[in-house]
């Protein structure tokens, strides 16, 4: 039953434009990527946006060091960026910047609307401040000494050993990270937001919002603790949006990050006839609106960010999908183990499809955090992709290529059968839906097993010695190949490139998730080149040496 064409928003967390993408970031980009990639297979009309995290003060920082300004350091960063993403297949439809016109323009106009509904008050706090460098510290530029447990050297908003949380004022003998000198304490007007009044409208969004569990159950642990008004100004110098009617006050990064999202959408807008800001920002359309996140910025994006845009008269996301963090060869990412791998690094020795199917493979709707294990990872893509899924191709195409000039069979051999893997289609659809991903790869590499024994029960190539059999060779080889077309069909979200050159293999057009319901007979079909090829583990041992190195 085909589905009610949908019209969807879907974001990525906007990276940080001061660093590399890595391994840990394509959790977060391949399993919006692979979410769109489907919706869009299905013929949903889906946009698909991004853009570049550059406010806040480790950006001011770092350009200062490298000598730059900060527009150019993260323009510089952004065109890295977008070759890691286009290299791994992850294709935005509007990919900007935070620092946009656009952005200013609509974080000034919340930020009025809030000031005008009461949402905003100033108050002055105290705050660590370099009088060497004359500026206000934030809290992980301070370090000093744990007041619960004594560890050195911890940074002023939490202990790593001990876990305690507490703010620069409270470390023993701090120290600020920039000149190494005592910070002072200094009084300074900061701007609030109420997000204290929000705690029944956000708990209405929860429930409307079909959270996944594990997020739910962090929602009730924070508005148990009580939610806390939010500082949203930060002290010159900065780089940021200056404050509407100040002199050196800005607003802080994490106010206009995720206004990043509708600002980036607003470029978009722009240039395309068919889409409306107004649709898909404001309340009362029937459009859907999603964040795909990492676990750690999920009190930015299920507290603050709803709060703030039902308060400035803007729709509430649909949803919020959280992920898990990644681990490689079961421990955090280690520059020192090589484990701390960027998308360039793994480009240099790997194909992209390997990482996408793995992730694929392991990736669920929770936020349990995965593990790439590089063993596991090579012997994996090689059963499954290799060994499995492109060895049904490779099994069958030969004898239509030397043997019937291309040409598939007007009939299939096993009709029951491709009845069976056309009917998955539904469950699968399903399963990628609701961000079961790995479900949805378990479910094709069963059905890729049961192509395979079917073609081994079948043997074409003792048939083929035969000459009265040969209809029956073309009848099982048409077979095994639409069976693998069905397959790829459904794996296309995740494998896209590979995906693309099977079609072509195959001499279609284009794909439609459906397209799996329809047989491929009597047409022509081109000579079979390998799809993939497997990961050595010279391959592995070279990309995890060179990222030691770096
Ligand atoms: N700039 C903010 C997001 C602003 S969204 C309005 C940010 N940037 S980030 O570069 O640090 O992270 C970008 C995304 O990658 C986040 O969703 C984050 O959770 C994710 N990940 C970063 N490291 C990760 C792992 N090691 N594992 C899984 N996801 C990780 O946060
Ligand atoms: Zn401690």
């Amino acid at each position: 039953m085909p589905e009610k064409s949908r019209k969807i928003l879907v974001s990525n967390a906007l990276p940080y434009a001061n660093g590399s993408i890595h391994m840990g970031h394509l959790v977060e980009y391949l399993q919006g990527n692979i979410w769109i990639r489907f919706q869009k297979l299905r013929g949903h009309q889906c946009t698909y946006i991004c853009a570049s995290d550059v406010h806040g003060t480790p950006v001011m920082l770092k350009a200062r060091e490298m000598g730059l300004s900060p527009e150019d350091l993260t323009e510089r960063v952004t065109a890295e960026f977008l070759r890691d993403f286009s290299d791994f297949g992850i294709e935005f439809d509007n990919y900007y910047t935070t620092h946009s016109p656009e952005n200013e323009v609509l974080v000034g106009e919340i930020f009025e609307t809030l000031r005008a509904s009461g949402d905003i008050y100033t108050k002055t706090i105290e705050q660590a401040y370099d009088v060497q460098e004359s500026m206000f510290l934030p809290d992980r530029f301070v370090r000093g000494t744990c007041p619960r447990c004594g560890t050195s050297d911890q940074y002023g908003d939490a202990c790593e050993n001990c876990g305690a949380t507490y703010t620069p004022a409270d470390l023993i003998d701090p120290i600020s990270v920039l000149s190494g000198s005592t910070p002072v304490k200094r009084d300074s007007e900061h701007y609030f937001f109420r997000l204290s009044r929000y705690e029944q409208r956000l708990r209405d969004w929860m429930q409307s919002a079909n959270l996944e569990k594990s997020v739910v159950a962090k929602l009730e642990e924070w508005f148990e603790a009580g939610l806390q008004d939010w500082d949203i100004s930060r002290d010159a110098p900065y780089f940021g949006f200056r404050i509407p009617g100040t002199n050196d006050k800005y607003f802080y990064v994490w106010l206009d990050a995720p206004v990043g999202y509708a600002a980036s959408f607003k470029n978009l807008c722009a240039r395309r006839d068919d889409l409306d800001f107004d649709e898909y920002w404001r309340p009362g359309h029937e459009t859907e609106l999603y964040h795909f996140i990492g676990k750690d910025i999920m009190y930015f994006h299920t507290l603050f960010w709803p709060a703030v845009l039902q308060g400035a008269g803007f729709r509430t996301p649909t949803s919020v999908f959280a992920h898990g963090f990644l681990t490689v060869n079961g421990q955090k990412m280690s520059k020192s183990r090589g484990t701390f791998i960027k998308a360039r690094t793994y480009l240099d020795h790997l194909h992209p499809a390997h990482l996408r199917y793995y992730y694929a493979a392991k990736l669920g709707p929770t936020i349990e955090d995965l593990d790439l294990n590089l063993d596991d990872f090579a012997a994996r893509v090689n059963s499954d992709l290799v060994g499995k899924l492109v060895n049904i191709a490779s099994r069958c195409a030969g004898f239509i290529n030397k043997r019937f000039d291309g040409q598939l069979a007007a009939e299939l051999h096993a009709p029951e059968m491709q009845a069976r893997f056309a009917g998955a289609a539904d469950a699968i659809a399903d399963y990628y839906e609701r961000r079961e991903y790995s479900r949805a790869m378990r479910t094709v590499m069963a059905l890729a097993d049961e192509a395979n024994r079917y073609i081994d029960e079948q043997k074409p190539w003792v048939m083929a010695r035969d000459e009265q059999q040969l209809d029956t060779v073309q009848a099982v080889c048409t077979q095994g190949i639409n069976l693998f077309r069905c397959l790829m069909i459904y794996l296309t979200p995740v494998i896209p490139g590979v995906a693309e050159d099977a079609r072509s293999f195959l001499q279609e057009q284009d794909w439609h998730w459906d397209a799996a319901g329809t047989p491929l007979l009597g047409t022509t079909i081109s000579p079979f080149r390998p799809l993939l090829t497997r990961v050595e583990p010279e391959q592995v041992r070279n990309m995890v040496e060179q990222s030691k190195q770096s």
